[in-house]
């Protein structure tokens, strides 16, 4: 018999039931159910609204079904649908009528929306973990190649030289802001909507702060619609766990580039690459290919939830059931992804010869040559076309531009002096980009202090 079977004359059909049940997902969510409860029904007691002994036989039992649930004892029935009503009546099998009075003023559309906040808060602390442990990694990379040079590139085509330590501080500010994302998500989850009955509130005086007290949540929330029928707070997760992804999917490609033959920028650790079943010399950056591969899933979550709020009316529609699946996947996947990336990169060897050779080839040091004119009193667009016209010759005679010798570098300009040679140096080319947020060792040296106090602040 369903909790809500009183104005039926027959069951439902047992397709209807499969289609209809959401436990095999939402079973997930029982411990915040039984927690969520428990604050329930002792306020329910402390305001009087049901006798307080019977509020406390209520609490001490959902803990026994905690434990039972933890200890494998107990499984759940599709006939009861989700996590909610099969709490609720093995409640009612083990203590009969007074665990009738759980759900006392309160309806399964308030319930849901805070079992969904509770489990969201400490899956956004998970994940925010697992990023301060990336972050520690990528600082960590980043002070041990202060002076590993390598090329940066636009267009995938080499431009300009830079330092590996600059470049994985530009990894941690993203990762750094995807972290500050999910903090403002976070406030905007921890608000406690219990109380907001089916949409309309309820007649019980029942003292909502006194719940949110118990289960944590710093504010509740203000509306009862809209605290039953908004699923922005999900939405927005799974756009903060989409850019993570985003990143991490980003920063996979470059490790995927940097471990071929043709870049030979890194080499992963045997513990974190595969073989192939048939080439034996292979060694393959599978992690980084399934980050990138599973970056489609999240996407895929943030659409999925979005289209699905898109055209249903206010209040609560079943509609929304679908919520947790997609966010569900969204946030498996990145707790999948996050650990398992940043062992790869904190096990990943730097070959910095390669780096430092492939930042002398493709005139990095093009730009400098042209600033170097403009400090001689060239124009900056004369000194880029002299320039351009130096990398030409260069090109057809096969040699570096520091390769050039005075001599050859004065049919271009007479301005040019044998300084030219420290002035494009790729040391100097780095050191001197004194510009805050540039290359220069001091620069990122002071970049990685202050990103060593955030991680301290969390
Ligand atoms: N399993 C439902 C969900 O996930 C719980 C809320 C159902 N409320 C209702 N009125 N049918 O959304």
């Amino acid at each position: 018999m369903k909790l809500w079977g009183g104005r039926f004359t027959k069951n439902t059909d047992k397709l209807m039931d499969d289609f209809n049940s959401s436990i095999h997902f939402d079973n997930r969510m029982y411990r915040q159910d039984i927690l969520g409860s428990a604050a329930h029904v002792t306020m329910l007691g402390k305001c009087g609204i049901i006798p307080e002994d019977e509020a406390q036989l209520i609490r001490k039992t959902l803990f026994e079904i905690l434990e039972d649930i933890e200890n494998g004892k107990i499984e759940f029935e599709v006939c009861a649908e989700d996590i909610h009503m099969n709490i609720e009546s093995i409640l009612i099998s083990r203590i009969g009528d007074v665990g009738k009075k759980l759900h006392t003023g309160r309806s399964r559309n308030d319930q849901v929306a805070l079992d969904l906040r509770m489990y969201l808060k400490d899956e956004v602390k998970a994940i925010k973990s697992m990023l301060k442990e990336l972050l520690n990694v990528l600082i960590n990379i980043a002070e041990n190649n202060l002076d590993t040079i390598m090329p940066g590139y636009t267009h995938l085509q080499k431009a300009q030289p830079t330092t590996l330590a600059h470049y994985m501080m530009a990894y941690f500010q993203m990762f750094r802001r995807d972290i500050e994302r999910l903090d403002d998500c976070y406030k905007r989850i921890d608000i406690m909507p219990l109380g907001s009955g089916a949409l309309a509130g309820t007649t019980y005086p029942l003292d909502r702060k006194m719940v949110a007290d118990e289960l944590g949540f710093s504010k509740i929330t203000e509306n009862s619609i809209d605290a039953v029928s908004d699923r922005d707070f999900v939405i927005e997760l799974a756009s903060c766990l989409s850019l993570i992804m985003m990143h991490l999917s980003r920063f996979s490609e470059e490790i995927i580039l940097w471990c071929s033959h043709e870049f030979s920028f890194i080499e992963l650790d045997d513990a974190y690459s595969t073989g192939s079943s048939i080439m034996p010399q292979k060694k393959n950056p599978d992690v980084a290919e399934l980050v990138r591969g599973k970056t489609g899933r999240v996407y895929g979550s943030l659409i999925s939830l979005l289209t699905m709020m898109k055209g249903i009316p206010l209040a609560y529609n079943k509609d929304m059931q679908e919520d947790k699946e997609a966010i569900f996947n969204a946030v498996d996947t990145v707790k999948l992804c996050l650990p398992v990336f940043t062992k790869m990169i904190e096990t990943a060897k730097t070959n910095k010869e390669n780096l430092y050779n492939a930042a002398r080839g493709g005139f990095t040091n093009a730009t400098d040559l042209a600033d170097y004119l403009v400090k001689k009193g060239i124009p900056f667009r004369d000194s880029h076309e002299i320039t351009g016209r130096m990398v030409a010759y260069c090109i057809e005679n096969n040699k570096s531009l520091e390769e050039m010798s005075l001599e050859e570098f004065k049919t271009f300009s007479p301005n040019i002096e044998e300084d030219v040679y420290s002035a494009i140096s790729l040391e100097t080319c780095v050191n001197e980009r004194k510009v805050p947020g540039g290359p220069s060792k001091e620069l990122v040296k002071a970049s990685i202090e202050s990103g060593r106090c955030f991680l301290n602040s969390l």
